[in-house]
């Protein structure tokens, strides 16, 4: 069990803001702005210049590799001997690097087993490019997986030479090296052993390389792994596309590794875009090759004869064994779904072969066939339009739930934002409403003075009492500590005309005997049976539950649990899901599932004289599985708005489900006066059925190490095209 002390360190990788004084910077986690600040200090950039803050990349990798193996996720026991200092990544950082780790070592291992079949003398050439303070020799080494086969790592001299000298003073790294000489400044080769060697040299020199190599003895003709691990992309398109050129004639019989950074264009792609330009490392070629398939292209043209590649949650998913996943899901407490699959959907891992012995069997297998309707042909597009334009909105938040009050005012509460430009879990409310002038007004509404506070409470949900009064329940404070009980909201206005001028109170909610919720991510759906109104909780997950697939009722009117009989096939259990109201029912759709993949199935609690039925909908085409969105019911239709998936290379739109028929179809958003980017996911969002609209609020997430983006605006989403059947 995972202390709660435990959680708080781990929390920071919601707050990613790492100026002096904060909180991360305070507990020494400060690297990337550290980093950032000598950037700015610098000034003007010169290439060399530039490859100094190239190899700085360098240290923020050695530092998560190291914390990655103290935490469990791997076996490394060198990282921390080459890189000094201690350090604690988040559980998202942890993650990231993990399927990094993983899928290196897939390709690495894949060769060196392929290698080893074939008859002595042949040895096999390991050569890491751009490989940095990385311990893939020591891990080979002390593996056993040496005896026929060598590495030669490259890196800029300055980042060689200091590693060179870092395995010199570390008794543990010489006995595995066996005898060495160090080389003199004037010579590439930095470090010599009999199976290793470490050269200083730049790898858009490509000549100089080339003699480097030579004189370090790498063999052109013996079968070579080149690896190029988060380096590619640190080098100019042409130096690049110049270097895997110079790889396929070079070697032919190779097999050529890389993971690397794709898909600059979504809102993610943006944020992480964006965070490597404030490094001064900006990302390169990600526009010329912006996915996958464009990668494999590239390297089909370059002269490598075979070629795949995947992205990381299929690598994740498919290539990784369903015990070991679940070994590294347990190991912290983790809620950052959305932000881990945004991760990997960002990243991917290629590898491509010239030569009889490397390109047989593919090293990874081509990408899984999609069986669902291709998003990125959607059927229409539903324009979306800012309807506020307060940049400083105590709407950026995520996490949150909003509800509709009455005709025209929607309230917000809870969730993880930004307040006095700090970002933390958030403690004032929100109001929207619609001025006169028909034009949507947003303001920071605050609790009276003489009652309870917000706990700080997200991933909860909020059903309208009446126009004044609000019910919430679950939620949690960090994964490792749910909210405490349920909580009344209700809303005093102090001038009759003026929405802003309301005040909330906090109240426990006053239920009858029963069951605590202490779940999150979960669904509240208003539901009737024998001609009462309840409240059905479903799903989430709690401290101990990755998934709860629980039914509960709650009766409004005396605010106690009571047990309905439902029948049927019970769904999986699941978060993350969307819920909605329908004939009396609940519409629930997608979630995350125990395995932690999204799930497509819509399901429909119907009600019955006796209870109420579990019916499954059948869907057609099929819908991608995806997770983290809302729903709502319109014009006989579900349409599912927004969240994460990792079966498509698009960002989910909106999925419309006609209910009668069970056909469904892909809208896209046209976001094109939206200020960009939007993030659709942890967002709420409420159906203005008169307007045909519907408004998002909120919204983003913590994106990986690249930086908090909360959307900033309130969009509408104009509907009009389904009552007009266009
Ligand atoms: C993000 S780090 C990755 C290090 C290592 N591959 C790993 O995964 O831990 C990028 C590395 O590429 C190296 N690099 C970038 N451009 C280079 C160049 N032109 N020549 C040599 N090394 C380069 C940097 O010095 C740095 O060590």
């Amino acid at each position: 069990m995972v202390s709660r002390g435990f959680w708080q360190s781990a929390l920071c990788s919601e707050v990613t803001h790492t100026a002096p004084g904060s909180e991360r910077h305070q507990r020494g986690e400060c690297f990337v702005w550290r980093t950032a600040e000598r950037l700015r200090v610098m000034g003007p950039q010169s290439r060399g210049r530039r490859a100094g803050t190239v190899q700085s990349t360098n240290d923020s990798s050695a530092l998560s590799k190291r914390s990655l193996a103290a935490h469990g996720y791997v076996r490394d026991a060198f990282a921390a001997l080459l890189v000094p200092g201690p350090v604690r990544r988040t559980p998202l950082i942890h993650r990231g690097y993990y399927v990094r780790a993983r899928a290196v070592r897939h390709c690495v291992r894949a060769f060196l087993q392929r290698t080893g079949a074939l008859p002595a003398p042949t040895r096999a050439q390991v050569l890491s490019l751009g490989a940095g303070s990385d311990s893939l020799y020591f891990r080979l080494k002390a593996a056993g997986l040496l005896a026929r086969a060598a590495v030669w790592e490259v890196d800029f001299p300055d980042v060689s030479r200091s590693k060179a000298e870092r395995i010199r003073e570390i008794p543990e790294l010489c006995s595995l090296t066996g005898p060495f000489q160090l080389g003199d400044s004037s010579s590439a080769l930095c470090f010599e052993s009999s199976d290793y060697r470490i050269l200083g040299a730049d790898l858009r020199e490509l000549p100089k390389l080339g003699e480097a190599l030579d004189c370090a003895s790498l063999d052109a003709t013996a079968p070579t792994l080149l690896l190029a691990e988060a380096v590619l992309t640190y080098l100019e398109p042409a130096d690049a596309a110049a270097l895997i050129a110079w790889a396929a004639q070079r070697f032919p019989d190779a097999l050529f590794v890389i993971y690397e950074q794709m898909k600059p264009r979504d809102a993610f792609g943006q944020i992480m875009l964006q965070h490597f330009r404030r490094l001064h490392s900006p990302l390169h070629g990600l526009e010329l090759f912006p996915d996958v398939e464009a990668q494999v292209r590239r390297f089909l043209k370059a002269g490598w004869t075979a070629c795949s590649a995947l992205d990381l949650n299929e690598f994740y998913r498919r290539l990784l064994p369903a015990d070991e996943r679940r070994r590294v899901e347990m190991l912290e407490p983790f809620d950052e779904f959305e932000e881990w699959h945004l991760k990997c959907a960002h990243y991917f891992i290629l590898a491509a072969s010239r030569g009889d012995t490397l390109s047989g069997t593919p090293v990874l297998p081509p990408p899984e066939a999609s069986f669902w309707v291709d998003p990125a042909l959607p059927s229409g597009f539903f324009s979306a339009r800012a309807v506020t334009s307060d940049q400083h909105s105590s709407l950026k938040r995520y996490g949150h739930a909003s509800v509709l009050l009455s005709p025209g005012i929607i309230f917000s509460a809870g969730g993880f934002g930004e307040e006095e430009g700090r970002h933390c879990r958030v403690s004032t409310f929100h109001l929207l409403w619609r001025s006169r002038d028909s034009e949507w007004k947003s303001s920071q509404i605050s609790t009276l003075g003489t009652g309870g506070q917000w706990d700080g409470r997200l991933y909860h949900t909020m059903t309208r009492l009446s126009d004044t009064q609000v019910l919430v329940l679950g939620g949690r404070l960090s994964p490792v500590t749910p909210a405490s009980g349920a909580l009344q909201l209700e809303l005093y206005r102090s001038e009759a005309d003026c929405p802003e001028s309301q005040t909330v109170t906090v109240t426990e909610a006053a239920m009858e005997e029963g069951p605590v919720l202490s779940c999150w991510r979960h669904s509240t759906t208003e539901v009737y049976y024998q001609n009462q109104r309840y409240l059905f909780v479903y799903g989430g997950r709690s401290v101990v539950e990755p998934v709860l697939s629980d039914c509960r009722f709650l009766h409004v009117e005396t605010m106690a649990w009571v047990p309905i009989p439902v029948e049927g096939a019970a769904p999986e259990g699941r978060h993350s899901h969307s819920a909605c109201g329908w004939q009396g029912g609940a519409l629930i759709a997608g979630g995350l599932g125990a395995s932690e993949e999204p799930l497509s199935s819509v399901l429909f609690l119907r009600p019955k004289s006796s209870g109420f039925l579990w019916e499954s909908i059948d869907i057609q085409p099929l819908i991608t599985p995806r997770y983290s969105h809302t729903a709502h019911v319109f014009h006989g239709k579900l349409l599912l708005v927004g969240g994460v998936w990792i079966h498509s290379s698009s960002v989910p739109g909106v999925t419309v489900i006609d209910l009668t028929t069970g056909s469904s179809s892909e809208y896209q958003l046209d976001t094109t006066s939206v200020p960009w980017p939007v993030m659709l996911h942890s967002h709420s969002s409420v159906l203005l059925p008169q307007e045909q609209q519907i408004l998002l609020t909120g919204g983003g997430g913590n994106c990986f190490s690249f930086g908090t983006y909360f959307n900033p605006h309130t969009v509408a989403l104009d509907l009009s095209s389904l009552s007009t059947g266009q």
